[in-house]
């Protein structure tokens, strides 16, 4: 079986400032992979650069067997990646309806399609939302919001920056509840969060990030003989 991603190399740059120093690691199709770190290790930056929203110095990026490296950010999401970035980036001026409506796509036919309806079956929260504008939602749902704008693409991979940051308890499980059907639904997943416990029972890979650079790459069962190790690079 071939990767579904592959990121090879990466280095990438803010200015002068040197962020990713050869960041590399893979992705098989329908995997869930964490990747985790302390703050300013270089997590967002590294899903930056897989969007390419951070061009590299040097490095590539490989999705379903093609070099994407050069291509532009859009050209990446046609290729059915989706983002949910840190803080969520809702339109101030749109309803929750129009959120949806605007990124629906009905690309891959079947059954396991994320439509308007199931999106707003899987947020029942949003369905009583509609009319409200994205600003008018509390955090939780606004993060709703943002993650089923994401799904009604279908994409074959969807990146999580800190899909639960900031959020009640309560929220957050109904949040990790969500990704895992999401994941059961066959999407593959790069998750960035800082709850390892739940990251374990979740993720079939585990990527630690040290000063950007990978210092741990571990399946589920490396991740359980080397909690405490992991553990220790996040400072929990
Ligand atoms: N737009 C930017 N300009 C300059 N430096 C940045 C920018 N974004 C992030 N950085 C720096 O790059 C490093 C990695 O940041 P980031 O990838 O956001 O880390 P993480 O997501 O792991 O918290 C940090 O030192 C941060 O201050
Ligand atoms: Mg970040």
């Amino acid at each position: 079986m071939s990767n579904l991603l592959e990121v090879k190399s990466l280095h990438s740059l803010y200015g002068e400032s040197h962020v990713l120093h050869g960041v590399s690691f893979s992705l098989d199709p329908g995997q869930a992979l964490s990747l985790m770190g302390r703050n300013g290790m270089g997590k967002t930056t590294t899903l930056k650069s897989i969007l390419g929203l951070v061009t590299p110095r040097s490095g590539t990026v490989s999705f379903k067997g093609e070099n994407i490296t050069d291509l532009a950010t859009w050209q990446r999401i046609k290729r059915d990646i989706a983002y949910v970035p840190e803080g969520r980036g809702m339109f101030h001026n749109l309803t929750v309806d129009e959120h949806l409506q605007v990124a629906a796509r009905a690309n891959n036919q079947g059954e396991n399609v994320w439509d308007y309806d199931r999106v707003l079956d899987t947020f029942p929260r949003l369905k009583e939302r509609l009319s409200n504008l994205g600003t008018q939602l509390s955090g939780g749902e606004q993060q709703m919001l943002a993650i089923g704008r994401a799904l009604v693409t279908n994409p074959e991979l969807l990146i999580l920056d800190e899909a639960t940051e900031g959020l009640a308890p309560l929220i957050r499980k109904e949040i990790w509840d969500v990704i895992r059907t999401i994941k059961d639904s066959g999407i593959s997943t790069i998750i960035v969060d800082k709850n390892i416990q739940v990251l374990q029972g979740l993720c079939d890979r585990h990527v630690v990030l040290v000063k950007g650079k990978v210092v741990m790459n571990l399946d589920a069962e490396q991740l359980q003989s080397n909690f405490a190790e992991v553990e220790g690079y996040l400072g929990v």
